[in-house]
């Protein structure tokens, strides 16, 4: 790394869309580790009303006032490893590591539960996400909200939220491959100083960002893969899931599904 750093719903009000289906989830992909798939009635709360959560603020207060000056970060992994939270959070506001700093209005790197059990890693912030700072607070936002209701967890309650990339693409195109790999030592450290024990990956580019895994979505859902030694589960952007509302209810198993993954790894541990 180069100084160059510095530099459920609408409907899922879920309506019939989000019943869980008879079948066993993604059997075919069964890896070791696997954890079946149990059907589970699907939470009456997945109402429209209920979509309709207030995702709490980015707390940037937590942000030391004290200026760290990104210029002064030695210019590799090392440095990046060496940030405490508040300088994570302030190198992530100045960097310019790559194009994407251009039309941003401002850089979002997250919010949420600062000791997560669950941690959902997006594709990059939107439009809306761009002017309020704060992850996945549009439309698609509204999705991942009412799946986390449905869950009973909600942002910020043992749950952090971030991107692949913290810098809006123009136009909400995909980031680009070299756009992931350069912001990816973000969010790497937010990884290793959130420990969160769950990664849920939401679409393609956060498959790519943190597994390096090019292979098509629905082929890598249904597995307990791994981070880090934390166990990661992969299911669909819920921006995808808008456009594409039978597939809510496979999301809606993966959920699940991560859930076992999360109750399994805890129950390991002790
Ligand atoms: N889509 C994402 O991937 N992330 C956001 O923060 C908002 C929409
Ligand atoms: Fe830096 Fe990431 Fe923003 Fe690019 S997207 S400028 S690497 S914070």
């Amino acid at each position: 790394m180069s100084l160059s750093r510095e530099q459920m719903l609408v409907e899922m009000g879920i309506t019939p869309l989000w019943v869980l289906r008879d079948e066993p989830l993604e059997t075919a992909h069964e890896a070791p580790g696997h954890v079946p798939a149990a059907s589970e009635p699907l939470p009456a709360k997945l109402l429209p009303a209920e979509a309709a959560h207030q995702p709490a603020g980015l707390d940037l207060s937590a942000v030391s006032t004290s200026p760290v000056s990104t210029s002064s970060i030695a210019a590799d992994i090392s440095a990046v490893n060496s940030l405490d939270w508040p300088a994570l959070q302030r190198a992530i506001l100045e960097c310019r590591a790559c194009q994407l700093c251009e039309q941003r209005k401002q850089a979002v790197p997250g919010v949420g539960d600062l000791n997560p059990d669950w941690l959902f890693i997006g594709e990059g912030p939107g439009a809306e996400e761009d002017v309020r700072g704060e992850p996945f607070v549009g439309q698609a936002g509204k999705l991942l909200d009412a799946m986390l209701d449905s869950l009973d967890m909600a942002r910020g309650n043992k749950v952090y939220i971030a991107n692949a990339v913290k810098c809006r693409p123009p136009g909400n195109r995909t980031p680009e491959a070299a756009e992931m790999a350069a912001c990816r030592p973000w969010l790497e450290r937010q990884i290793a100083l959130l420990k969160p024990k769950i990664i849920v990956l939401l679409g393609r580019a956060a498959v790519h960002a943190v597994l390096k895994e090019d292979k098509a979505l629905g082929s890598l859902r249904g597995q307990r893969l791994e981070y880090a030694g934390i166990p990661v589960v992969v299911t669909y952007h819920p921006a995808y899931l808008l456009r594409n509302l039978p597939d809510k209810a496979k999301a809606w198993e993966d959920l699940l599904f991560a859930r076992r993954v999360l109750r399994a790894a805890s129950q390991s541990l002790v």
